[in-house]
């Protein structure tokens, strides 16, 4: 433990990117060469991407001889089987993915994944060795009823319940919905408050060193706040992991 910042020593940094539904292939082969090429990789700290599924045969090519990982942003609660559009955690596998990114508020929204289709995605990434990100939050209106944390620990719980002691083995990002993509943050104190909650959650599932990570709107001129508190070992970064520079800038930060 370091005694100035409260920080674990045990739990390294990590910031992984969140493409979305952005890319092409001559403008990821410049993003990802950028970003081979200007990762200092400082001690403890990792950095990752994640791709739209068809990029991840592009990505494991560019980062394969590189420390950066990638990986996926959704993954099938299924092995395999007549699930039309779906990709399973084995599939992911074949391209080298460390990382799944599940129960992102965009899909919660958009694409009805329930805190229990989330718990069986995480169970299934874990089930085949890729580490799942689940993605916990609450919305503007959540926030302003006073239930935030109601809201995570119900979404966490489902989590914990479904994957039992290989908790330890995931990333949880805590993102508020209404920072996504509004270019409008938590503040370090306000992202730490539910942090902490979280942490208590998680280590009495016996999952204290989990990293957790921040998400929504983090750009370079934040990050350093943000990553200076006690429980937030990092960031997932949406909008601002598109341009090399940027990220990188968050990645050192
Ligand atoms: P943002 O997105 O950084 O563009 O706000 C974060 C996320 O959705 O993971």
């Amino acid at each position: 433990m370091d005694t100035k910042t409260g920080k674990n020593a045990m739990r390294g940094k990590l910031v992984v990117g969140n493409w979305k539904m952005n890319g092409g292939l001559a403008a990821n082969a410049a993003l990802l060469g950028e970003i081979a090429s200007g990762w200092t990789r400082p001690a403890g700290r990792e950095l990752a991407v994640c791709v739209p599924s068809p990029y991840l045969v592009q990505a494991q090519a560019a980062l394969s001889s590189t420390p950066i990982a990638w990986g996926a942003q959704d993954v099938s609660e299924h092995a395999a089987g007549a699930y039309t559009g779906e990709v399973s955690a084995g599939m992911l596998v074949e391209f080298g993915c460390r990382y799944a990114i599940v129960g992102h508020s965009e899909r919660r929204a958009n694409f009805c994944d329930s805190d229990g289709v989330v718990a069986a995605k995480a169970k299934a990434a874990l089930l085949k060795g890729i580490v799942p990100i689940v993605c916990v939050g609450e919305t503007l209106a959540e926030r302003e009823a006073g239930t935030t944390e109601a809201v995570v620990l119900r979404q966490i719980d489902a989590v914990l319940d479904k994957v039992g002691q290989d908790a330890s083995r995931m990333v949880v990002a805590y993102e508020p919905v209404w920072a996504i993509g509004t270019g409008r943050t938590a503040t370090p104190v306000e992202a730490q408050a539910v942090h902490a909650t979280l942490r208590v959650r998680l280590a009495r599932s016996g999952a204290v060193n989990v990293p957790l990570l921040y998400g929504g709107s983090v750009k370079a001129d934040n990050a350093q706040a943000l990553f200076g508190m006690a429980d937030i070992d990092g960031g997932l970064i949406g909008g601002a992991s598109l341009k090399s520079t940027e990220f990188l800038a968050i990645a050192h930060a």
